[in-house]
């Protein structure tokens, strides 16, 4: 199989899928999907691995699929983090610019990122992801790039995220287990930010909203960077139970009818419409109003947009929504969503499907596999921000892959 270091591998580890996909950076920067892996994901539970052996067998077959349709034999890969075990901070760093001449050097960078960086963690945690929100060069603020500036004192803003260092080795370990190195762990709202969210939305302040089937995570983006994230064990496993507990029904066909008839808002769905749902357990099917699904499920979305509403109304980052909210992750599929969320929020809604790739782009068309794509789109840009460094020498030397910047 054909080896290129052009190629970037994002794996994604969801509570009910792993998603692998193969993208190769072509001439003009341009990121093509080549191959596209996907497996039911056993062993996996809120993010977290519940059992290594049924995880490593789940990521092997996903693998296996990716490099049987890339032709590329997967070696490192991007992969990601979610789930409620992670938490997030912002802080703020500073220090003085070193060179003689007071212009700012990418070793000012560094060292700024770092002293805001340096927040207590317990021995148990550790830090993924430092993301610079802004820079301030004395009291000019809204810096996104300082390098070349004139200047005394370098502050930054950045958001921390922070994840169990346990659950990070035994994810590193199913990963190594197939045969892979973890080029970097990222963040999964962070990933999808990179496949859904326009530069527009971030600069202008948007929430994003990932639906899983374990859990919804939101993320705030403002000014062109994160600035917030907060994760609740709901989700579209949830709404599944619901409808298996009142329907009298097991959960493979509660999710078979959830798929073919939910919907989250019992308005939407017209009175008369009867439906047949099966009860393979039972040996029977059983005709009821599509409206008694809707009421079911109508109770659990609102539910779950209220508590994400509540945490930002409490962060006081309501205001800084002007963009609206956009849905994600395959939750958002129930038809009714994006009206409930836009209910709660008081805000216009949108469906992020993945883009800004090209290539096999009709298989990661959906916001199933946003994570995915955006994996591939955050490893494209650390490549290059990586080359760039190499070019230039000391700054990835002295600080590894610990900082993420602005382009
Ligand atoms: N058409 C659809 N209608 C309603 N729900 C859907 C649809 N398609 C998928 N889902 C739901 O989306 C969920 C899976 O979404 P996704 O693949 O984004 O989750 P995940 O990444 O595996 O989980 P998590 O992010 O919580 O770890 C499941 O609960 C599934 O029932
Ligand atoms: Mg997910």
């Amino acid at each position: 199989m054909a080896k290129s270091d052009n190629h970037i591998v994002g794996i994604d580890l969801g509570t009910s899928k792993i998603g692998v996909i193969v993208a190769k950076v072509l001439e003009k920067g341009e990121i093509g999907i080549i191959g596209l892996g996907k497996s039911d994901a056993k062993g996996m539970r809120r993010g977290n691995i519940s059992s290594l052996k049924e995880a490593e067998a789940s990521v092997k077959s996903s693998v296996i699929e990716a490099e049987t349709m890339s032709g590329y034999s997967i070696q490192k890969a991007y992969v990601s983090v979610g789930g409620c075990y992670l938490n997030s901070i912002n802080s703020r760093g500073v220090v003085a610019v070193s060179s003689k001449n007071k212009v700012i050097e990418p070793i000012d960078v560094a060292r700024v990122l770092q002293n805001a960086s340096s927040i207590r963690v317990s021995n148990d945690q550790k830090i993924f992801h430092t993301i610079p929100q802004e820079f301030i060069v004395d009291d000019q603020d809204g810096i996104s790039d300082p390098i070349g500036m004139h200047g005394q004192r370098l502050e930054a803003n950045v958001h921390i995220i922070i994840a169990s260092a346990t659950i990070l080795q035994n994810i590193a370990t199913v990963i190594h287990n197939c045969g892979i190195e973890v080029e970097d762990f990222v963040f999964n709202l962070l990933a999808d930010s990179y496949a859904v969210l326009t530069p527009e939305e971030m600069e202008l302040g948007v929430g994003l909203i990932n639906i899983g089937h374990g859990t919804t995570g939101i993320s705030i983006f403002e000014k062109g960077a994160i600035c917030h994230s907060h994760i609740i064990p709901i989700g579209g496993e949830h709404f599944t139970n619901d409808l298996s507990v009142l329907l009298k029904i097991g959960i493979p066909d509660a999710e078979i009818a959830k798929k073919k008839y939910g919907c989250a808002l019992t308005s939407m769905v017209s009175e008369d419409e009867m439906v047949e749902i099966q009860s393979s357990q039972q040996k029977k099917s059983t005709v009821i109003a599509k409206t008694k699904i809707a009421e079911i499920l109508e109770p659990r979305c609102f539910e779950l947009f209220q508590l994400l509403f509540e945490n930002i109304r409490d962060t006081k980052l309501l205001k800084a929504i002007n963009s609206g909210i956009v849905l994600t992750g395959g939750g958002s599929l129930l038809p009714g969503v994006s009206e409930v969320a836009e209910r709660v929020f008081d805000h216009h809604v949108r469906l992020g499907e993945p883009m800004g790739v090209s290539g096999l782009t009709n298989l990661v068309d959906s916001p199933l596999f946003s994570t995915s794509v955006g994996l591939a789109l955050y490893g494209a840009k650390s490549l290059k921000q990586k080359q760039t460094e190499t070019k230039k020498g000391l700054f990835s030397r002295l600080f590894g892959k610990m900082f993420e910047f602005f382009e």
